[in-house]
């Protein structure tokens, strides 16, 4: 079989792979497939091993025109780059990488939390800027986490882990915003609305796969629901929110900060955002620990020796 990996990938899987199969890297670390190379690879590979940023659009598949690809393994868990659709419809199997990123996205969620509330990134800063004076009773202060409102937008996997983190580790009261009643194995309560989360929480945390059905789903009506001093925190994916309306809402100090690891056209930042203070912005962080991705790396590959063993595959999603 042949297999195309988009990406560089943990090493320990490039040797899993190449053991198993006849495979081409692309020696490219953070650069996805454009919609015609997409296409390209649909017609010359059995199995693509591919990731965020790599553009399997309605459009890459029509260019395709004879596709000799039958699974899409994508190395991560989020799949909007795919085009579901036109993916069934062309009769390629999708995969993704459930589970084995929950804690580390969690993780960095609470990252987000903790260092916009006590201004981490703006100290880190200041120190290295060689601005900083000593130490003053008033410098700096920043918003107690400990027994604060968390409120979490989409309450599956790492929406539960990130209420669990706060519950557990922080005494925070957990409220959340979800289609369905979920079960965290601890006290959280579901509200009815979106705006009622929003109102209510302290800190809102934004966990909802991304997609056609979540896009703007945080728009300037709800941002401008949240408490003056709330802080938002994304780590889902940045056309969840009204980028815009988040920039203006921030730099007109409507809402207190925000944390994010996503963004709506990565990797383009927009130069408002990045000139905000009150803005802790990470480069899509969310599972990357070496653990995590040797783990993302090894699902993805066993969906494709499952293809080549003519099994089903485990983390089919389309
Ligand atoms: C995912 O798996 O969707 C993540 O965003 C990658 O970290």
């Amino acid at each position: 079989m042949k297999v195309l990996i988009t990406r560089e990938i943990p090493e320990r899987i490039v040797e899993a792979a190449k053991a198993r199969f006849d495979v081409t890297f692309r020696d490219e670390p953070c650069v996805g497939l454009t919609e015609e190379e997409a296409a390209v690879a649909l017609r010359d590979y059995d199995a693509i091993l591919l990731t965020l940023g790599d553009q399997f659009s309605a459009r890459a598949f029509e260019m395709a025109g004879d596709i000799r690809c039958k699974v899409l393994a994508n190395f991560g868990v989020g799949y909007n780059h795919i085009d579901a659709a036109a993916a069934a419809a062309a009769g390629v199997a999708v995969t993704n990488t459930p589970d084995v990123l929950t804690d580390a996205t969690a993780d960095i969620g609470m990252t987000l939390l903790l260092a916009t509330a006590r201004q981490a990134a703006l100290g880190d800063r200041l120190v290295r800027g060689g601005g900083w004076k000593g130490w003053g009773p008033t410098q700096m202060m920043g918003t107690h986490v400990t027994g604060k409102t968390v409120g979490i937008i989409g309450m599956g996997r790492i929406g539960q882990a990130v209420a669990k983190r706060c519950h557990y580790g922080f005494d925070m009261p957990v409220i959340y915003y979800n289609r369905s009643a979920k079960d965290a194995g601890l006290p959280a309560r579901q509200v009815e609305s979106l705006a009622t989360v929003m109102a209510q929480a302290d800190f809102v945390v934004v966990t909802v796969p991304g997609g056609a059905e979540t896009r703007h789903l945080i728009d300037a009506e709800a941002l401008a629901a949240m408490k003056p001093e709330g802080i938002f925190i994304n780590i889902a994916r940045g056309d969840v929110v009204d980028e815009e309306a988040l920039i203006a809402a921030l730099a007109e100090k409507r809402i207190g900060a925000a944390g994010l690891d996503v963004y709506a056209q990565e990797p383009f930042v927009p130069e408002a955002l990045r000139a905000l203070d009150n803005a802790v912005l990470l480069p899509h962080l969310g599972s990357a620990t070496l653990e995590t991705r040797e783990a993302m790396g090894q699902m993805a590959l066993d969906n494709i020796i499952a293809h080549a063993e003519g099994r089903d595959l485990p983390q089919r999603v389309v």
